[in-house]
């Protein structure tokens, strides 16, 4: 009864470890969606710059893609995750969270016009991309992510 006991104890301590292994934690969860907005981002830069050609339909999912991450991206910043050894999170995020979370909603707000902008052509597109969604990305790293070699 006793050993019988202790099989299913075992068991369920390798279950819980394999879930723990194969469940992403907050860090690599907002970084994730970080890679995200980077690749919607160098999607449209080279469209923008002729690379490849320009597609409204792209160029609106794009920002679709990164319009969505805001609201997700915010919630995967627990106290103590700067602690993780492979976060370039800055700790003034926990010391300034309001201010964070406005370079959030910037990004959020710029997203949304880029769509508009991307059905009414290249040059618009280009000029909200340039204008005004990477502004977004260097305002927030800026002062909130801790620059890494
Ligand atoms: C509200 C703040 C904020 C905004 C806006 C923002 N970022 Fe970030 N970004 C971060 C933070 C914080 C990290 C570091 C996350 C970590 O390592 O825990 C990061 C990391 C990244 C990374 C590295 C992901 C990885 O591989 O670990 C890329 C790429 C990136 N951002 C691209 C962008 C682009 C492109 C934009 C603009 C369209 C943007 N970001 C806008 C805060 C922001």
């Amino acid at each position: 009864m006793n050993r019988m006991f202790g099989a299913v104890i075992a068991v369920s301590a390798l279950g819980v470890a394999a879930g723990a292994t194969a469940t992403a934690g907050p860090v690599e969860d907002r970084q994730e969606l970080m890679k995200s907005v980077g690749k919607s981002i160098k999607l449209s830069v080279q469209m923008v710059k002729g690379e490849i050609p320009y597609d409204a339909a792209a160029a609106a999912a794009a920002m679709q893609t990164i319009n969505g991450v805001p609201g997700r991206f915010e919630k995967l910043f627990p106290a103590g995750s700067d602690l993780h050894p492979k976060t370039a999170a800055a700790r003034k995020i926990w010391e300034d969270m309001k201010g964070f979370l406005a370079k959030s909603a910037d990004m959020k707000a710029a997203s949304a016009k880029a769509k508009i902008a991307a059905g009414q052509g290249q040059a618009a597109f280009k000029a909200a991309i340039f204008g005004s969604v990477l502004k977004t990305c260097k305002a927030c790293h800026d002062a909130y992510r801790i620059k890494r070699n």
